[in-house]
Formats: C-alpha cells, sequence, structure tokens
C-alpha cells in the first residue's frame, strides 16, 4: 500500500477515535497514541529520511495535513468533552435548596425579667431612678440597719443562707458569719440613705433568697422590688396614692386597691396593700379565697429609728417605703395559680407572655 493511502487510513481511525472519546482522559490518550513523541502520525514525520526522494513531498504535505486535521479534532471534541463535564460538576456540587431548613428555636424575655421591667418603668415614669445592691449582703443592712436587731423576732420569717469563709470557719457554720445571701431588697435603703442626701425616690429591683420550700406560693429565690422615698413633708396619703396609681397602671383602671394595718420592723405604721381579685372582680372566689382581695405588697412610713442609722433628721424629712414580690406581681397580673410554673422552663408556658 503507497504510504499516503497508509496515511489517509490512518487519519480516519484517528478521526473516529476521537469522536468516540467519551471524556476528556480518554481523548488525551487518543492524542499521545497520534501525535504524541512516540504517535503512529509522529513516526511518519520522524521516518521521512527512508521515504524514497520522489515521494517525500506527497509524503511530507499528506502527513502534516493529516496532523492538522487530527489536531483540529481534538481541539473540537475537547471543547466539547470540558464543557459537559463542567456542567456535570456544578450540578453534582449544587445545594439542595428544596430541603426545608432547620427552624431556629427564637426566645423570649422571661416572664420575670418583663414584669421587673414593667414596675421600674412605671416608677421611672413618676421620678424615680434605679438603684442597685449586692445579693451577697452583710447581716448588718439586711436586717440591723432596719430595725431589725439580732434577737428580733421577724427575723425568724426570713431565715436564709449564711456565707462560710473558704477556710471552713465552723463559727460561721454555727450561724455567727455576719455575711448572707440577702432576704430582702430593702437593705438597699439603707445603703443609699447613707450615701445620698434626701430628697431620695428610689427603686431597687433584685433578687432575694429565703431558707423556704418551694409550694405554690413560696421559692427559695426569687425577685422583689423595693421602693424608698425621703423627702420634706411625705404623708400616708403619698403613699397611698403612689400605690394606687402603680396598682391601675400595672393591673387596670379597674383595679381597686386597700391598706391593711400590718408590721414590719422597718416602718412605722406598716401595711400590706391588697388589690381586688382579677378572677371574681371582687365578689369572692376560691382564688381569693372568698375574700374579693389578693395581697401584693408590703409598704409603710420609714421608722425614725431606720432613719437615726442613716444620719437623717426624722424632725426634717419623712418617707415611706414598699416591696413587692416580682414572680408573686406576675402571677396576679396573668392569673398564675402557682408561683414554680414561672421557674420550670416550660416553654408552652412561657411563650404565652
Ligand atoms: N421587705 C419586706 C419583705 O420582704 C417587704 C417590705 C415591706 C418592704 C414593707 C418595705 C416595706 O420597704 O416598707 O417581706
Amino acid at each position: 500500500m503507497a504510504i499516503v493511502d497508509e496515511i489517509r487510513e490512518l487519519l480516519a481511525s484517528a478521526l473516529a477515535d476521537i469522536a468516540a472519546a467519551a471524556d476528556t482522559a480518554a481523548l488525551d490518550a487518543v492524542r499521545v497514541a497520534v501525535v504524541g513523541k512516540s504517535g503512529t502520525l509522529t513516526g511518519y514525520l520522524r521516518s521521512m529520511g527512508q521515504v524514497p526522494a520522489d515521494e517525500r513531498a506527497e509524503v511530507g504535505k499528506a502527513v502534516n495535513a493529516a496532523r492538522e486535521e487530527v489536531e483540529a479534532a481534538l481541539e473540537a471534541r475537547k471543547a466539547v468533552l470540558a464543557s459537559a463535564e463542567l456542567e456535570a460538576q456544578i450540578a453534582s456540587d449544587a445545594l439542595d435548596i428544596t430541603l426545608p431548613g432547620r427552624a431556629q428555636q427564637v426566645g423570649t424575655r422571661h416572664l420575670i425579667s418583663r414584669i421587673t421591667d414593667e414596675i421600674a418603668e412605671i416608677f421611672l415614669g413618676l421620678g424615680y431612678t434605679v438603684a442597685s445592691g449586692t445579693e451577697v449582703e452583710t447581716d448588718y443592712y439586711n436586717f440591723e440597719a432596719l430595725n431589725t436587731p439580732a434577737d428580733h423576732p421577724a427575723r425568724g420569717l426570713q431565715d436564709t443562707f449564711y456565707v462560710v469563709d473558704r477556710s471552713g470557719d465552723v463559727s460561721a457554720v454555727r450561724g455567727e458569719s455576719d455575711v448572707l445571701l440577702r432576704t430582702q431588697t430593702s437593705g438597699v435603703q439603707a445603703h443609699v440613705m447613707e450615701t445620698q442626701e434626701p430628697p431620695i425616690y428610689i427603686i431597687a429591683p433584685g433578687k432575694v433568697y429565703r431558707r423556704d420550700v418551694a409550694d405554690p406560693s413560696h421559692l427559695p429565690q426569687f425577685n422583689q422590688v423595693e421602693g424608698l422615698v425621703v423627702d420634706k413633708g411625705i404623708t400616708f396619703g403619698d403613699l397611698k396614692g403612689t400605690l394606687e396609681y402603680f396598682v391601675r397602671q400595672m393591673f387596670g383602671e379597674d383595679r381597686r386597691t386597700r391598706l391593711r394595718p400590718h408590721f414590719f420592723p422597718f416602718t412605722e405604721p406598716s401595711a400590706e396593700a391588697d388589690i381586688s381579685c382579677g378572677i371574681c372582680g371582687g365578689v369572692g372566689c376560691r382564688f381569693c379565697k372568698g375574700t374579693g382581695w389578693v395581697e401584693v405588697l408590703g409598704c409603710g412610713m420609714v421608722d425614725p429609728n431606720v432613719f437615726a442609722y442613716a444620719d437623717i433628721d426624722p424632725e426634717v424629712y419623712s418617707g415611706f417605703a414598699f416591696g413587692m414580690g416580682v414572680e408573686r406581681i406576675a402571677c396576679l397580673k396573668y392569673n398564675v395559680p402557682d408561683l414554680r410554673m414561672l421557674l420550670e422552663g416550660d416553654m408552652r408556658f412561657l411563650r404565652q407572655f
């Protein structure tokens, strides 16, 4: 067979292989076999010397033409295969955006924090400022400066947790430590009166602790908001008016307030404030134990002995104080029958507010 015919056949089979190459790797194998360093077509170019002189021009032309055609075909096929492979890769790497996402749980503010802020806002609106104290307090500020000396029977109602130093001092364990977890926010009163000159209009929100077992109306740790006013000419009427305003803002215009005489060591006279029952409207039901009233807070006129601890002259100044439990206010506002429900962390319950 003439050399040019061999070349024509080789060209035909190379073009067929190129057309049949399924991917770029297979195509490259064809390229190496035909036009690579030791490829079949390259072999003809290398052995031109052995071709008889009169055929050389013709054979040379045929080989070059075949090589150009093969290279053009390789180029064209490569473009087709590469773009198909790119398409396939994009398709397989793509995110499946049809899969439903995992919903993020969105939290809400806890009811206790919300009610604390609501109480604060009512009093801020009246010109009060917020004072804060520490949860670890000394016996002096928690009891003594509030006219509750060591042998006072009122201490019995507010047993608490004492802080013992790390050396494990046993005298402290026996109840002789004077560092404790505060049982009431009333101690902030004593701090504020020591450091500020009257007029004083403050509220003090914060956590308090008692050695109580949790039941529907008691918690060993809860939140209070304390209020204190010291100014010239403050009367019991100012206390009553302030509390009535607070109750209407917090619970609604239709709620009535009454004051019942009571005892607190740091106020004289002292009272407990009740509001008309939100469930029966004051007629009497199980929630208010048939009385039509529910207790909301303690209050009174600051005892002159408390002023004396802070060097405030009771002949010049008078004042009132009050203290309320935030959990209690929250439960009364939303008719929650058990304080413990606020602390259980049940989202079905907490999300309602
Ligand atoms: N500290 C009292 C308690 O925890 C509440 C209280 C009553 C605070 C009367 C006062 C007050 O400031 O005047 O039971």
